[in-house]
C-alpha cells in the first residue's frame, strides 16, 4: 500500500472510530482536528501493539479499561499557573477596569483543566479587590482533572516557574502567600476556592452559561476543527452579557467564524474580544 492509500484508510478508520466512540459511549470528538486525532490515535496503537486503528476500536467498545486510556489520550490537559504572564498583564490593564464597573461578576472558565488558571484568576481579582463579589464557574468534560482543580493540591516541581509567571504577570505579593507547601506538593489557599463552583460541563454536546462578565477558553479550541469552533465561539457569545468579554489561547482567533462582527477587539496579541452591546444585525436593521 502506497502512502497515500494509506492515508485514505486512516480516514475512514478514524470516522468509523468516532462514529463509534459517540454512538457507543456519547462522547463527542467528531468535530476535532483530524490531526490532533490521527496523531494520538496512531500514538496509542503502538503502545498497545496493535495493527490498525479498527483493532483500536475494538477495544474502544469493549473494554473499558482502553476506553478510558483513549478518552485520557483524546484530551491534552497541559496547563499551568499564570500561562503566558502577558495575557494577564493585559487582563489587569484593559479588562479590570471594566469588571470595576459591575456590582456583581460572573466569570467562566471553560475547559479549565487541573485549575492552574482559575487560582491565577482568584488570586488577580483578589489582589484588585474584587474578588468577594466574584462568582466563578470553572467548567470541563474530564472528570479526573476536575477532581485534581477541586483539590488545588499541585507538584511543588513546578513552583518555581509558577512564581516567575506570576511576578511576569505583575503579582504584587508574594506568591508563596497562596499556597503551604511540604515535602512534595503545594495546597492553594483554601480561600480562593470560596467563590468557585467548579462542573462538568462539554462544549460540543451542552448548554450556554448565561450572563457572563469573562469567558476565559484558552488553549481549547485549538483541538477543534473549523465547524466546531464556530460552534462553540456562538455558545460563548450566547453566554456573554453585552459587553462582556472573551478571552482566548494566543494560538487561537474569532477572526474566521462567522460571529466575529458580534465583537470589538480588545487585545489582537492576547486574543481579547469584547462583545457588542447590539448585534451587528439590529444595527443594519436601523
Ligand atoms: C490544553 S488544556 C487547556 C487548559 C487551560 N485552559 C490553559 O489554557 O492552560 C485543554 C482542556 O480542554 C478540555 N476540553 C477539551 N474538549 C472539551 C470539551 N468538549 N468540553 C469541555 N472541555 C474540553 C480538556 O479536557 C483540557 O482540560
Amino acid at each position: 500500500m502506497n502512502a497515500h492509500e494509506q492515508n485514505e484508510l486512516h480516514t475512514i478508520e478514524i470516522s468509523l472510530f468516532l462514529e463509534g466512540l459517540f454512538r457507543q459511549h456519547g462522547y463527542d470528538f467528531r468535530n476535532y482536528s483530524q490531526a490532533h486525532i490521527k496523531r494520538r490515535l496512531l500514538h496509542r496503537m503502538k503502545l498497545m501493539d496493535l495493527k490498525s486503528i479498527s483493532q483500536l476500536q475494538h477495544e474502544m467498545l469493549y473494554n473499558p479499561a482502553a476506553l478510558q486510556q483513549i478518552l485520557y489520550d483524546l484530551s491534552i490537559n497541559v496547563t499551568e499557573m499564570f500561562r503566558d504572564p502577558s495575557f494577564y498583564q493585559t487582563l489587569r490593564k484593559e479588562v479590570v477596569p471594566l469588571l470595576k464597573t459591575y456590582p456583581f461578576i460572573k466569570i467562566w472558565h471553560a475547559g479549565c483543566s487541573t485549575g492552574e488558571e482559575v487560582y491565577s484568576m482568584a488570586i488577580l481579582l483578589k489582589e484588585e479587590g474584587l474578588y468577594d463579589r466574584s462568582q466563578i464557574y470553572a467548567t470541563d468534560f474530564n472528570q479526573k482533572v476536575l477532581k485534581t482543580a477541586k483539590s488545588g493540591i499541585y507538584s511543588i516541581e513546578h513552583i518555581r516557574d509558577y512564581t516567575q509567571n506570576y511576578q511576569k504577570a505583575g503579582g504584587r505579593e508574594s506568591f508563596s502567600a497562596y499556597y503551604d507547601a511540604d515535602y512534595n506538593s503545594v495546597i492553594m489557599d483554601s480561600s480562593l476556592r470560596k467563590n468557585v463552583v467548579f462542573a462538568d460541563h462539554n462544549l460540543v454536546t451542552d448548554g450556554v452559561f448565561a450572563e457572563m462578565h469573562l469567558i476565559i477558553c484558552r488553549n481549547v479550541l485549538i483541538y477543534f476543527d473549523r465547524q466546531l469552533q464556530d460552534r462553540v465561539i456562538h455558545l460563548f457569545l450566547s453566554s456573554l452579557a453585552p459587553g462582556g468579554v472573551l478571552c482566548l489561547g494566543n494560538k487561537e482567533n474569532i477572526q474566521f467564524s462567522s460571529w466575529a462582527n458580534h465583537f470589538s477587539v480588545i487585545s489582537p496579541n492576547e486574543k481579547i474580544f469584547k462583545k457588542l452591546y447590539s448585534s451587528p444585525d439590529s444595527m443594519q436593521n436601523g
